[in-house]
């Protein structure tokens, strides 16, 4: 019998947010998708989301890997994933009217991804309610619909092939207790009959596409197949190495999506990790580096343009605005010690940097960029993101390396050479302290704005 390590070559990338999400993964992911076989969603529902251009127009996708419009590829929504299906159908439908061939012959759900329900949404709502710091979720029932896996009380895809009847049943087991908590707060109970017809129906639709995802992932291992997993949300995100509570409620990091996938620490060949050059937030929790903005309530105040402050000059410059929900992201500068101490979650190869263009205007306009290189924290100098914030309640405060003045990349610039000395001096800064090497350099807002280095 073969041994795991002959038999196996590595040809899966996996592509993770190296920060609290938004980091332009989806860039990366299109360009390592182009030449993909199998292109993989591992994690989260509908809470993220990335915008793929195809024949010009500009389509907003949550669930389906955005992988999806090269026609080679096979699209796979993992196990990790918690699907919405009125959300899929809709992506279904844009990607057919965008023209992307095949979709529904291309997509493949595992039967084993759990499913989000409309009362996983009130829940979402109510769970806010009663904290005293709302996390800011996304209010897509996301954080419920894991928790009723973890309850074993959840509903998967393959529930959405049995008769009516039975998923009636499911249902009405699913939010027996929840029932109780919506009817002390006045909330609709759950008609389990009805959404048991509805999602009859959209088994109807989908079932063609669903599958054993073990056994289309290993063929294509087998086959020796280019593999991508297409990250969602980020390193600090993440529901245990991240600033827990004010995170999502999967494994977003390496391992996680390993499991979302279908894939083992064999099929790994190497992990991309993307970051912005200047960094973003939404929803509530630390963050370091972030910078003073006109925001209350995920609304911009209004406010003179003499009035910006940074927070807002970075958020404008780079179009900071939630794809998923609309809401204004939080914004500051580049954390290279929150990026180091990513290093056992994901287990970087390479790191992407998006936005070196947009952080060159910034400089340009405000003097100077800024990098975190060390933090002062409990009265200590530290290189590393404290795991005790929330026990100590002191966010670390950054201490800067400035790089004076800004730079100009032009949106065609592909090697490394073509950059100023400036942008070359931030990306050496990030690599010093990080200990991560630089490989893809984004330049522009397409796919192919991108500089790719020999390494
Ligand atoms: P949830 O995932 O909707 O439960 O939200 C939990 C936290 O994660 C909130 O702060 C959200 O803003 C954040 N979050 C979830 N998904 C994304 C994403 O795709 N990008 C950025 N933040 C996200």
């Amino acid at each position: 019998m073969a041994n795991k390590f002959e038999s196996l070559i590595p040809t899966a990338v996996i592509v993770n947010g190296g920060a609290w999400g938004d980091e332009g993964k989806g860039k990366i992911a299109s360009r390592e998708a182009k030449y993909a076989d199998l292109v993989i969603r591992a994690t989260g529902g509908a809470n993220a989301g990335h915008t793929v251009v195809f024949n010009g127009k500009k389509l907003g996708l949550h669930l389906i890997p955005g992988g999806i419009v090269y026609p080679q590829t096979t699209a796979l929504i993992g196990q990790g994933v918690v699907l919405d299906p009125d959300s899929l159908l809709k992506e279904i439908n844009d990607l057919e009217n965008a023209g992307v061939k095949d979709v529904e012959g291309r997509l493949k759900i595992s039967g084993r991804a759990h499913l989000v329900f409309p009362y996983h949404k009130d829940k979402d709502q109510l769970e806010e309610k009663y904290k005293d710091n709302p996390i800011g979720t996304t209010k897509r029932g996301i954080g419920p619909a894991y928790e009723d896996k973890d309850a074993r009380v959840g509903l998967r895809v393959y529930d959405l092939l049995l008769p009516a009847k039975e998923l009636e049943a499911k249902i009405v087991v699913a939010t027996r207790m929840l029932n109780q908590l919506f009817k002390i707060d006045g909330i609709t109970e759950v008609d389990a009959h009805h959404l048991a017809e509805l999602y009859h129906e959209y088994g109807k639709r989908i079932w063609q596409m669903v599958v054993n995802a073990d056994i289309l992932v290993e063929e294509f291992v087998r086959a020796r197949k280019k593999i991508v997993v297409e990250g969602a949300q980020a390193y600090r995100l993440d529901k245990d190495w991240g600033d827990y509570p004010n995170v999502t409620s999967s494994n977003c990091v390496t391992p996680g999506a390993l499991i979302g996938a279908h894939l083992n620490q064999y099929d790994v060949e190497r992990v991309i990790t993307v970051v912005k050059a200047y960094f973003s937030r939404v929803g509530e929790g630390p963050f370091p580096t972030e910078q003073l903005a006109h925001i209350k309530n995920d609304k911009v105040l209004k406010y003179k343009p003499e009035e910006a402050y940074v927070g807002d000059i970075i958020r404008e410059a780079g179009g900071e605005y939630g794809v998923s929900t609309g809401r204004p992201r939080r914004c500051g500068w580049f954390d290279a010690v929150l990026v180091k101490s990513s290093k056992r979650a994901l287990g970087t190869d390479y790191l992407c940097i998006n936005h070196v263009d947009t952080l060159g205007i910034l400089g340009k306009k405000l003097g100077s960029v800024k990098v975190c290189v060390k933090y002062h924290y409990q009265g200590k100098i530290i290189e590393y993101y404290p795991d005790d914030i929330e026990l100590t309640g002191e966010v670390p405060q950054p201490i800067y390396e400035e790089i004076e003045g800004g730079w100009d990349i032009s949106s065609t610039a592909r090697s490394y050479d073509e950059l100023p000395e400036n942008a070359k001096r931030f990306i050496e800064l990030v690599e010093s302290v990080t200990e991560m090497p630089v490989k893809f350099i984004g330049v522009g807002p397409a796919n192919d704005d991108l500089i790719v280095r020999n390494m």
